[in-house]
Parts: C-alpha cells; sequence; structure tokens
C-alpha cells in the first residue's frame, strides 16, 4: 500500500515535463542558420545571424552553382532577398553535435533571377529519414492569407544520427530552390513520448518516433509573436483568421508578469506572451450561458495530427470557478478540465497533448472550447494557445504518399498507426501492475472520462478487477501466495471461497444482515468463535467492484477504535468478498427511528456522535495523506456490543491527495447529507464531511431522518429545517421529545451550536473535526454535570470547558484536543485494537441505501436553490 501511495504521490508531483521555471534561456547545441545564396550576412531582428554562401559553402553538395539575389522586395526579411537554385539534385549534410529533437525550418521566396522562373518550380524535400516536401510548388501552396509569397516550413525531427541531410531534387525539366535553412536543437523535453488519443481514448505512446511539421501555431486572444519574442525562434499568429463567430468570444490580456511557470512547464512550451492573452466566452460569467467558441482549421485525412492546447487561468478571480470541456472535430478532448485543481493556482501555464486520427478527419479540424456543466454558477471556458502538427506517416512521410526511399503508403494505414506506436487499451494497462495501471489510469483516464474518474480507487486500482493479476488468487500459486502477497500489501486475511460458504451456510439468504449499494450482508461465524460480518459484491456492479476494492485499499491501513475493522477479504471465482469485524448493534439510524428500538439517552446519543467524530477525524488528519469519506450519515455509523460507535463504508473514500487541499469529482454521496459547495462545486474538501456530520448531529437530536419527503415542504430536508430553529434559538421546538426531560439545555445549546457550524455555507467557516470533536466533548461535560447535579440535587450547572486555551477561541483553525480524552490520530496507533474485537454477537452491520428516493434528489435541488 504505502508502495502505492508513494507511486501515486510521485504522479503527483511530477508531471510530464521535468524543466524548472529557472532554466536559464535554451542554448541549441546544434544551430546551423544558412542564408543560402546570400553574399552579405543577414542578421535578423530576433539578433540571430544567418550564414552568408561564403560561410556554408562546405555544407552544399550540388553540381550546378545557381544563386540568385535582389536588392530589394516586399518581403519581411533579408533571408528572401538571395536564394539558392538547383537544376538537379542538392544536398545540404550537417555534422550534429547533439541527437534529439531539432527544428527544420525551410524559408522560400520566389526571387526574380535569370535562371528559372522559380514561380514555376517545382520539387521534392527529403531527409534522409523524412519526405518533407512532394511535389511542392510554391503557387499551389500559396496561402492565401498572406499578400506577398513567402512560405515558411517548419519541422521538427528527431535527429539520431550524426550526420543529417536535407536534399533538394527537382523534377524533370524543373528546378529546385531555397532561400535559407535553419537546423537547430530543440528541448528534449518539448516533445514527450506520451500523449492522449483522441478517439477512443487511450493513452498514446511513441510520439518520440515520428516527425512533425507545424501547420498552426496560434495566440488566442493575442497578437502576432515574432522569433523575437519566442524562446524557441517560433511564430504564433493571432487567432482572428481562424475563430468561427467572433462576437462570441472575448480576449483577456493580463501582464506577462502575472504568469507563473510551474515545475515542468518553462517558456520554451510557450512564452508568457502566450500565456497572459486568451480567449474566453462573450459575457462570460453569465450565469446559464452555454455555447462553444470554435476555431477552424485546414487539415487533410492523409495525415494524423498532434494537437497541443496551452491554457492558462488568467480569468479567474479565485479558484475552482472555471470547468469546460474542449472537443476537437466533435469528440471530447478534455472533459470538464478544471485549471486551479490540475496546477493548483491561477496564471499557471498548463497545456495537453492530443493526438487526432487520420480517421477522425473529413473536413479539416475544429476545436471547441465550451463550459461543461450547466449547474455551474460562473460558466466560462478559455484557451490561451494553439499548435497543430501533422505526423508522419508510415512511410514517414509528411507529405504525399511516397517514403524517401520511393515507397507508398499502404492504403488505410494512416499517420496514426505504424507499428512502433501503442495505443494502449485498457484491458493491456490494467494487466500491468496496479502502480503501472494507477499512472496510465491518472494520465489517459482521469482527465477524459468525467464520469468514471469519481473515486479514489479508480485512480487507485485497476477497474476490472476480475481479470488482473492484483488481488487474484486463482492463479497457479495458490492462497499461500496470496497470504505472502496480502500481507506485503497489508490487505489483511486472505479467505478461501469455501472457507466463506461453509461459515454462512451457501450465502444462505436467513444469514443476510443488510443490504448494501453492490451486494449482500451475511453473518458469519468464522474459526468456530469469531462472529463477523461478510459483504458479498455483486460481480456483475463494476462501480460496486471498484467501491469493494477501495475498501479494501483504505480499511487494511485503517485501524482505529472508532472505524470499522477489515478482517480480511476473498476474490477466489471473481469473487469479491470482505470479511469485518461484526457491529452486532446496527447502525446507528436504527436507533433514532424507524425501528421502535429502545430509545437512546442523550448522553448514548452524544457518546456515538464523539465516537463517530473521533473516526473521521482520524481519517482527516490521521493518515498521512488524509482521507475524505465522502458518505458520512447515521447508516454508516456502525454500534458494536457496547454501542461503540465505528464509521463504516469507505466505498466512496477518498484521499485527500498530496498536498492538495481539495479533490475535485463527481458528486457522490447521499442527498440530505451533501455539502451544497461540493455540489455546486464538484470540489471534495475534509469540510464535505463536516458538514454532513452536521445533519448526522441534527437527526441524533431530531431523530428524524435527513430528507422526508412526506414532510410539508420546508420541512423536508433536516439541515434547513434545523437551522432554521437555531437561528431563533428554539431548537427544542423540533427535538426529539423523548430527551426533553433529560436533556440539559446547555448542553442542547453547545450540540446546536456545533452543527450550526459543520452546516456553515462555505467549507472555509465550518470547523474541522477536531473542532467539532471538543465541542462535542464540552457538550457532553455539560450533560454529565447536569445528571450528576440532579442526581446530587445540587445544581450548579456550569462546567469548566476541557480547555482553558480552546475558550479563548471557541472554533479554533487547528484542532483542540480535550485534555482528558484526546482525539485519536497517527501517533497513538499503539492504542489501536486488535481487529477481530472478542466476544461480539448480536445483530449485524445493516446498511441500506433505501434514503436516496427520487423525490429526495429534488428536495435537495430545491434546498440549493432556496439558498
Ligand atoms: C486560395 O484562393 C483560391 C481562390 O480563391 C482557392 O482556389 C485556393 O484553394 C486557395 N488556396 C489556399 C491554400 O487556401
Ligand atoms: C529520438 O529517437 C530515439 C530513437 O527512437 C529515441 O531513443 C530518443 O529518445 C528520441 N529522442 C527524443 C528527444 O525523443
Ligand atoms: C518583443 O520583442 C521586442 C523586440 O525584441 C521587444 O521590444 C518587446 O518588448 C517584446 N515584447 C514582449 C511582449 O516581450
Ligand atoms: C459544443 O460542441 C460539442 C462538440 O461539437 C457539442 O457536442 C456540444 O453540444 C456543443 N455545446 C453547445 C452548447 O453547443
Ligand atoms: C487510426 O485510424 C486507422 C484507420 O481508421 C485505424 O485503423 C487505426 O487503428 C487508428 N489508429 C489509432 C492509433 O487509433
Amino acid at each position: 500500500m504505502a508502495l502505492l501511495l508513494v507511486l501515486l504521490f510521485t504522479l503527483f508531483a511530477s508531471p510530464s515535463l521535468v524543466l524548472s521555471a529557472s532554466t536559464p534561456p535554451f542554448t541549441p547545441q546544434d544551430n546551423f542558420l544558412i542564408d543560402c545564396g546570400a553574399t552579405n550576412k543577414a542578421t535578423l531582428p530576433d539578433g540571430r545571424a544567418f550564414k552568408t554562401e561564403a560561410e556554408s559553402g562546405q555544407l552544399l553538395k550540388a553540381e550546378d552553382d545557381n544563386k540568385a539575389s535582389v536588392d530589394k522586395a516586399d518581403v519581411p526579411s533579408p533571408l528572401y532577398l538571395s536564394a539558392r537554385i538547383f537544376k538537379s539534385d542538392a544536398t545540404y549534410s550537417f555534422h550534429m553535435a547533439r541527437p534529439g529533437w531539432h527544428w527544420v525550418r525551410l524559408h522560400f521566396y520566389p526571387v526574380t533571377n535569370s535562371v528559372f522562373d522559380l514561380q514555376k518550380a517545382t520539387f521534392n524535400v527529403l531527409t534522409d529519414k523524412y519526405t518533407l516536401l512532394h511535389n511542392f510548388n510554391i503557387n499551389q501552396n500559396k496561402n492565401n492569407n498572406t499578400k506577398n509569397q513567402v512560405f515558411l516550413k517548419e519541422y521538427l525531427l528527431n535527429i539520431t544520427n550524426q550526420q543529417f541531410s536535407i536534399k533538394f531534387s527537382p523534377m524533370k525539366n524543373s528546378a529546385a530552390f531555397i532561400n535559407a535553412i535553419e537546423v537547430v536543437s530543440a528541448p528534449d523535453n518539448l516533445i514527450t513520448d506520451t500523449a492522449n488519443n483522441l478517439q477512443p481514448t487511450t493513452q498514446f505512446q511513441g510520439m518520440s518516433k515520428f516527425g512533425y511539421e507545424t501547420m498552426y501555431r496560434v495566440n488566442m486572444g493575442g497578437p502576432l509573436i515574432t522569433s523575437a519574442n519566442d524562446t524557441l525562434g517560433r511564430s504564433w499568429l493571432p487567432d482572428d483568421a481562424y475563430i468561427k463567430s467572433k462576437n462570441m468570444a472575448k480576449e483577456v490580456l493580463v501582464g506577462t508578469s502575472t504568469v507563473k511557470y510551474p515545475d515542468g512547464v518553462t517558456p520554451q512550451i510557450a512564452p508568457p506572451t502566450v500565456y497572459a492573452t486568451a480567449v474566453q466566452m462573450a459575457d462570460a460569467v453569465v450565469s446559464g450561458q452555454n455555447f462553444n467558441i470554435s476555431w477552424n482549421f485546414q487539415a487533410t485525412n492523409a495525415f494524423g495530427y498532434l494537437i497541443r492546447l496551452h491554457f492558462c487561468d488568467i480569468v479567474s478571480k479565485s479558484l475552482g470557478n472555471l470547468y469546460f470541456n474542449v472537443y476537437i472535430n466533435g469528440n471530447m478532448a478534455i472533459s470538464d478540465l478544471d485549471l486551479s485543481h490540475t496546477v493548483n493556482g491561477l496564471a499557471i501555464p498548463y497545456y495537453k497533448d492530443i493526438v487526432v486520427n487520420s480517421s477522425l478527419i473529413s473536413d479539416g479540424l475544429s476545436v471547441q472550447i465550451g463550459p461543461s456543466r450547466m449547474d455551474n454558477s460562473a460558466p466560462n471556458a478559455i484557451l490561451n494557445g494553439l499548435e497543430v502538427m501533422k505526423i508522419s506517416n508510415s512511410v514517414d512521410s509528411l507529405d504525399g504518399e511516397f517514403g524517401v526511399d520511393g515507397k507508398k503508403e499502404e492504403s488505410g494505414s494512416s499517420g496514426a498507426r505504424r507499428g512502433a506506436v501503442a495505443a494502449v487499451g485498457f484491458g493491456l494497462m490494467f494487466g500491468a501492475f496496479v502502480g503501472l495501471g494507477a499512472m496510465v489510469y491518472k494520465w489517459r483516464k482521469r482527465p477524459q472520462d468525467w464520469q468514471k474518474r469519481n473515486s479514489f480507487s479508480s485512480w487507485l486500482l485497476p477497474v476490472h478487477a476480475g481479470d488482473n493479476s492484483f488481488m487474484s488468487s486463482k492463479n497457479s500459486m495458490g492462497s499461500h501466495k496470496s497470504n505472502m502477497y496480502n500481507s506485503a500489501l497489508g490487505l489483511g486475511r486472505y479467505f478461501t471461497f469455501q472457507e466463506l460458504q461453509d461459515a454462512t451456510n451457501n450465502f444462505d439468504s436467513s444469514k443476510i444482515i443488510g443490504v448494501g449499494g453492490f451486494g449482500n450482508v451475511y453473518i458469519a461465524v468464522i474459526d468456530d468463535e469469531t462472529t463477523v460480518a461478510v459483504k458479498r459484491g455483486n460481480p456483475q456492479s463494476e462501480q460496486g467492484i471498484t467501491e469493494f476494492q477501495t475498501e479494501i485499499q483504505m480499511l487494511s491501513k485503517l485501524r482505529h477504535r472508532h472505524l470499522v475493522s477489515l478482517i480480511g477479504y476473498c476474490d477466489e471465482n471473481s469473487e469479491m468478498i470482505l470479511v469485518y469485524e461484526y457491529m452486532s448493534n446496527g447502525p446507528f439510524r436504527d436507533h433514532l427511528y424507524g425501528k421502535n428500538l429502545a430509545p437512546l439517552t442523550w448522553k448514548q446519543r452524544l457518546d456515538i456522535c464523539i465516537g463517530a467524530a473521533r473516526g473521521l477525524h482520524y481519517l482527516h488528519t490521521g493518515t498521512a495523506q488524509g482521507i475524505i469519506h465522502r458518505d458520512v450519515k447515521t447508516t454508516n455509523i456502525l454500534l458494536d456490543d457496547q454501542f461503540t460507535a465505528k464509521v463504516a463504508d469507505f466505498g466512496l473514500s477518498k484521499d485527500a491527495t498530496m498536498g492538495q487541499n481539495h479533490v475535485s469529482t463527481a458528486v457522490k454521496g447521499s442527498f440530505g447529507y451533501l455539502d451544497p459547495e461540493y455540489f455546486r462545486r464538484q470540489q471534495l474538501t475534509d469540510k464535505s464531511d463536516v458538514y454532513s456530520f452536521g445533519v448526522v448531529l441534527l437527526e441524533a437530536l431530531c431523530a428524524r431522518p435527513a430528507i422526508n419527503p412526506a414532510l410539508p415542504r420546508e420541512q423536508v430536508n433536516l439541515a434547513d429545517w434545523g437551522m432554521q430553529w437555531k437561528r431563533k434559538d428554539l431548537l427544542e421546538k423540533i427535538m426529539d421529545p423523548l430527551l426533553a426531560d433529560s436533556i440539559n439545555p446547555e448542553s442542547m445549546k453547545k450540540f446546536g451550536e456545533a452543527a450550526e457550524k459543520c452546516l456553515a455555507e462555505h467549507g472555509v467557516d465550518r470547523p474541522t473535526m477536531g473542532d467539532v470533536l471538543w465541542n462535542l466533548e464540552y457538550a457532553l461535560q455539560l450533560q454529565e454535570a447536569f445528571t450528576q447535579g440532579k442526581a446530587d440535587d445540587d445544581s450548579t450547572n456550569s462546567v469548566a470547558p476541557p480547555s482553558t486555551e480552546a475558550v479563548a477561541s471557541p472554533a479554533p483553525t487547528s484542532a483542540i484536543v480535550p485534555p482528558a480524552t484526546a482525539p485519536t490520530t497517527a501517533s497513538n496507533s499503539a492504542n489501536r485494537p486488535a481487529p477481530i474485537p472478542e466476544g461480539d454477537e448480536g445483530s449485524a452491520e445493516a446498511h441500506t441505501i433505501n434514503d436516496q428516493s427520487g423525490t429526495d434528489i429534488f428536495a435537495q435541488f430545491s434546498n440549493l436553490n432556496g439558498r
């Protein structure tokens, strides 16, 4: 387990790139700049000096010696004032200092000359490996947007040999020409080996095996960025020529110093000028608006494309306000992008690489952004920059279907398909060890598939548990091996299916003590004496299996007096069975209402709430990474034979993931208990549990369900109803009448205050579980003193609070620990009880989920709207 967490942590800690923001400017080791046919040295505005014909002559092998130059022309750079013209094959050869990515830039302009009409020149350009241009003619390729005929072709090639050559090969009776050549080292991490495949949504590996041609490089909402302003001599065009319905979009601009590069993204990926401008939705943040902003680009279905999307949240005022989708050719490319969570801050650059298979292209490329959810209070979407790179095809061509050796591409094959490429499918991925599965899942699946990324386990565990090796004991190694494996992973005892079959009388229905989200819970006796609860998962339910695995993982690393212990599990024959300590008094809820059980005294209720609070406090703070329960409710607080409360059901639990203060996730949990902030923003914090716990407190006091659709509208939702009365300081009006005679009003007041704080609208205003615990302890002391005072007939209703320090600050942000009874944290793990308590007997761990009907959902909605 520790290994997995470390691994997961590493994933969070190390983004796809490794350069740090403080990296000095990139100095290319190979830096060939040639002004072909030039007699005078050309120095560009960006400071780069190109070599003259005389200085670069030894690089060229050509049969003829035709140069052309003009003194003046309507061209943007002196590079276009001269050219080299070849009537037969000619080759430039370069001796490379360093292998890896290189820019290859070819500058073309048909200089007027007496040798050949360059408007008519048709030729091929080939490197040792790649076809760069096939049957190229400057007029056929004329870009109607540029007023002159200057052409810059830019390629990004991984050069692996010391010798690199560029061959110009004119068609018969034609000529080839070139005005300037750049062969310049680019950073290794400019393109990493891994990207995301658009459709199907798999990981795409082998990016470094392709060659690329830059088709578009666009600075959304910003000005032209020339090579002078780019860290790697690139140009970025404004997006005006590509955006559809410009009136739907609004430009945003901040100072470049606002942009804060994180580890892993540097100005080499894109300069700050790209990230400091963006396009956002017109009338952004107007509630209820929902449309896409679209950009269109020309593309041919003869090639696959790499699309790099650049983002930087320069529009939000606070974290967690921007959620949007990115579509490419109508397919979801990035689902529910939450930038502030992804990079943990605002104005932090982030980029994403998407591979578009040629089969998805029929009419060019369309890139769209739009808000991800209608319930988002401030719908908006942004894009800062975009690069479109053509990917070389199966015969290493970037133009036409012929390779350097004249080999033709097989029909049906495309740039995105090749032996070297492994588009890893899920089946394959999860065949590997969990760690790899987790990594791939996080890389690929999590950002892509909103619906499925909703539990801790789906990041950490294989989704298809039945067909991989993780917990499989049905392999040839048998159960001895399994047990070793288990103890290594800390998974508890391994049970054979036979053992559990015997213990439950072949899962006899008379042994059923509970029906849970993914299967039945049976009572059973193991080792002839220990009563346990056996939870048998329904193998048909994938979701269930995921949650099941979460529970194994969670529970086996968590041992605490106030958490239900996992004893072991069985996964034989694709079974998913968990064996728990047996909680003979069942769910807290059954003792509050609905089951006609003997009513609990106020002290008992306080003890149970305190126990549950301790369990949650331990979850939040007692483990290195912190865990959010996500489904705190009275049916998930179970009572043992001593009425000791233990928190159960970690099926939805989630790591508070590694140094990030919230977890973005699909809304899960139970209506009536759901943190409104979590519901609105899909941001999970430990304060979401605190909210739910506030509902539990009201339930304990009022002895009624969190949601009761049968009641008049204003009473349906207990949290609302309770707070309404709390504000009037009349909580006793709705309190359980059975408590009326025995409760100390002061204790109830303190308790009500605790509930009110838990139910604060905003997470930041809610106390920590440690604070709640302190308040409950105080309420308990007040109650005990009251009871004693009554007994002694001595009514000094005042009680010293647990700690004077705490009185000064009643809602401390750090957990105040009442002196007598410290909430348990990891440090007192020595006090952990044995996993199997002795002498358990009686009823069961029984919890149902029937408190979530459709009407509940509407109640919760109306509740939210009312806020
Ligand atoms: C340029 O415009 C002409 C006529 O308007 C059109 O036929 C041609 O396809 C355009 N070329 C490009 C590269 O867009
Ligand atoms: C370039 O390709 C070689 C051979 O495929 C590979 O080993 C190397 O890692 C690649 N370089 C980069 C920067 O991707
Ligand atoms: C762009 O480059 C020019 C010339 O080097 C410089 O004056 C200008 O400040 C740069 N602009 C930005 C936004 O960096
Ligand atoms: C945005 O574009 C996607 C993909 O083309 C489409 O499915 C979605 O319905 C569009 N959203 C709106 C609001 O038009
Ligand atoms: C790309 O498209 C081709 C043709 O439709 C298909 O056969 C191939 O599997 C696709 N490649 C990937 C990586 O999806």
